[in-house]
């Protein structure tokens, strides 16, 4: 029936995103899905009709932030009683954290979870129709929905899901429950929507997953990462593969030869090391102990020597001494990362390394956080300085954000870099001559 599409035509929806890609990935599946009942995006809350907040609860700032935008709301919703307000997300997963905004904040019209997003066109027409609000969280995840359409941001790089959930209940971690346990694709439907991607113009892909390491370990028959990645290497027209989360314990020799082999997946591995302290590695349960971490990054430094390796690193996790802390220190200047994210321990209900004692204060988490942070830029820069004076293979994903007289993209390895050069070249791989590393970029001039 297509009797509603005139009132629907005008309707518009602005989206905010927190979190990982994971939920980068849903908010475009609920753009694909609101563009197709007609719904238009809009970059600004102001006028719009539908207002999505897509939440992450990874650590507490992320919550927070959720809060101050919902107060913002109240008066907006107040002035536009028929402005539409979706909450969903991480955060939405946690039933107490739902049952929460529905006594602080009553006027969202809908809760949902991470498991039911795909229903989302269903929940938007009861309010719609109806007038009443809908909350709905589905406790355990249900089989991949394929076929879902994907509004996504940029023309020239996609992310692709391989695998959903995460088995490994790190101690610290929400993740597992609010995502529920590894799911992977299957390996056509993977394939088919990257030769769909390819045909619209796409040129490099990121295969995304908590651990994309344990991929196929549930499918039957099994499927290893590494063929995944020899399989998607054939594809014709794609340039570039990459892919995130490698879990350290679950790297294995063969996926190091694939990224060797395959001329398009890149030379960039994002390791998560967490700590250094094997006493620390123990109480978050990653099942690896620092010499064996190290004894990794020296076999990929082996077989690829150019590769960047970045990581994240967390400080203050309950129980972490100034030794602990000084052996994460230590293998961060023996790693030099080329760059990593850094988080401070945050508490999270539900956990176990929340019901730990010893918490760490928080003045001693920030110290411990600022020292670090020195260590990592330390070696970002000296790392981004070998660039100087080469010649590189950029992949041009559009205008520079520092001026519009300049071009961006990436190296193979992932560093940024902001390029003097032909607007024509935008979604194209060129040449580029470095001439300045700078800490989180480069610059140069295509060739
Ligand atoms: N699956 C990935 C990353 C998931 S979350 C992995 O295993 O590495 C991204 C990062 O957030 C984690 O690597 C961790 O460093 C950080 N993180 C997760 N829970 C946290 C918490 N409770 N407090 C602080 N940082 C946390
Ligand atoms: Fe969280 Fe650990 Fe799973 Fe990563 S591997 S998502 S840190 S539980
Ligand atoms: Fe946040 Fe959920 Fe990702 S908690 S980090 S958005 S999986």
């Amino acid at each position: 029936m297509r009797c509603c599409n005139k009132d629907k035509i005008e309707k518009t929806f602005f989206i905010e995103t927190w979190g990982c890609q994971m939920n980068e990935e849903d908010s475009e599946k609920l753009s694909g899905m609101l563009k197709k009942m007609g719904y238009i995006r809009t970059e600004s809350k102001i006028n719009a009709d539908l207002i999505i907040l897509n939440t992450c609860c990874v650590r507490e700032n992320a919550e927070l932030k959720v809060y101050g935008h919902l107060g913002a709301l109240k008066k907006m919703k107040r002035e536009n009683p028929n402005l539409i307000i979706a909450l969903c997300g991480c955060m939405m997963q946690q039933k107490h954290m739902a049952e929460n905004i529905i006594k602080k904040f009553p006027f969202v019209d809908i809760i949902f979870g991470t498991h039911n997003a795909y229903k989302f066109p269903q929940y938007l027409n009861t309010v719609r129709q109806e007038n009443s609000s809908v909350v709905e969280i589905q406790d355990r995840e249900t089989g991949i929905v394929e076929g879902i359409p994907i509004d996504r941001e940029s023309t020239v790089k996609a992310f692709v899901t391989i695998m959903y959930g995460c088995n490994n209940f790190c101690t610290y971690c929400i993740v597992p429950y609010v995502r529920g346990r590894e799911r992977s694709r299957n390996p056509v439907n993977i394939e088919d929507e990257i030769k769909d991607l390819v045909s619209k113009g796409y040129k490099e892909i990121t295969l995304l997953g908590q651990n994309v390491n344990s991929y196929g370990k549930d499918l039957v028959p099994k499927v290893k990462f590494s063929q995944l990645l020899r399989r998607i290497n054939g594809i014709e027209g794609l340039d570039r593969i990459r892919f995130m989360t490698s879990h350290p314990k679950d790297l294995t020799e063969d996926v190091i030869d694939a990224v060797l082999e395959c001329d398009k997946v890149c030379e960039q591995i994002h390791l998560p090391v967490q700590s250094g302290s094997n006493n620390i590695l123990k109480r978050m349960n990653r099942n690896y102990s620092k010499e064996q971490y190290l004894e990794l990054i020296y076999k990929i430094r082996k077989k690829i020597p150019e590769a960047a390796i970045t990581t994240d690193i967390m400080v203050g996790f309950p129980g972490e001494s100034e030794e602990d802390f000084e052996e994460t220190l230590n293998l961060a200047k023996e790693v030099e990362y080329d760059s990593a994210f850094t988080f401070i321990y945050s508490r999270r209900k539900g956990t176990p390394a929340d019901k730990l004692e010893e918490q760490v204060p928080e003045n001693i988490k920030h110290e411990r956080f600022n020292r670090l942070v020195e260590v990592v830029n330390e070696s970002s820069a000296k790392k981004n300085k070998v660039y100087e004076g080469k010649i590189e293979e950029i992949l041009v994903e559009g205008l520079s954000k520092n001026n519009s007289a300049k071009l961006m993209g990436r190296t193979r390895t992932g560093k940024l870099v902001n390029f003097q050069g032909d607007v024509d070249s935008i979604g194209r791989l060129v040449k580029v001559r470095i001439s300045k590393a700078h800490s989180f970029s480069l610059s140069g001039k295509q060739i």
